[in-house]
């Protein structure tokens, strides 16, 4: 399941990230591609512990645990320290799956990579190139949202960054580990939670049929989930 969410950081937290992103000091992002990444990977980011990605990243996962459309879509467990990366000048990330574990030295220390997510942080006007391409059942899907959208797709999935050929194309991008490791139930529970919103805005009185299709989400979430 491929999932956007609009607006997940405001203006002014946008304008604040890209002030602080345009005075950092970017590293190749080859140092730290594993394996097979090194040689697909052309692009610049920041270091895992560089303080200006500790501090945006931690207003990233602000945002996401203020997004109830996260929560819903990704039923998280564990969220990677957001990194952040910068595409310019050709830059690009060859087909790629993403690795099924990754560890950091900050909490939480170790991701099972169940959802890979991008965080847009450029405007699409400012940049030519730079979709991120994700092949799925029905085909590839190149996308490219606006600066303050999130995009999350399945981990599984194979997947590239075209070439930026203007421009820069900046943003952040992390790993959630999912109470719901099967990409097939989490996509159920998150169209039933989607048509139990629906359905209580209907029903602002609320309606015995709600109680009981709420529970069965919860039975549902509760067979399935593993903490
Ligand atoms: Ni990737």
């Amino acid at each position: 399941m491929i999932v956007r969410i609009a607006n997940l950081l405001d203006a002014r937290t946008r304008v604040l990230m890209r002030e602080k992103l345009a005075a950092a000091d970017w590293e190749d992002g080859r140092r730290t591609a594993g394996g097979e990444a090194v040689r697909v990977k052309h692009n610049e980011q920041l270091t895992e512990m560089h303080p200006v990605a500790i501090e945006l990243g931690q207003m990233v996962l602000t945002a996401l645990s203020q997004s109830s459309e996260f929560t819903s879509a990704a039923l998280p467990l564990k969220v990677f320290p957001p990194l952040f990366n910068r595409y310019a000048g050709g830059g690009h990330f060859g087909a790629h799956i993403d690795t099924a574990v990754r560890l950091t030295r900050q909490a939480p220390y170790r991701v099972r990579t169940d959802l890979s997510a991008t965080l847009f942080l450029a405007e699409p006007d400012e940049y030519d190139g730079g979709e991120l391409v994700i092949e799925d059942t029905y085909g590839e899907h190149a996308i490219k949202l606006a600066a303050g959208d999130l995009l999350l797709y399945p981990a599984t999935s194979l997947h590239e960054v075209r070439p930026v050929t203007r421009g820069a194309r900046l943003a952040s991008f992390f790993w959630v580990q999912s109470m719901v490791r099967d990409d097939d139930n989490r996509r159920l529970l998150y169209e039933m939670d989607r048509a139990l919103m629906q359905l209580r805005d209907l029903h602002p009185q609320g309606h015995p049929a709600l109680v009981r299709l709420t529970g069965a989400y919860h039975n549902l979430l509760r067979k399935w989930s593993d903490l």
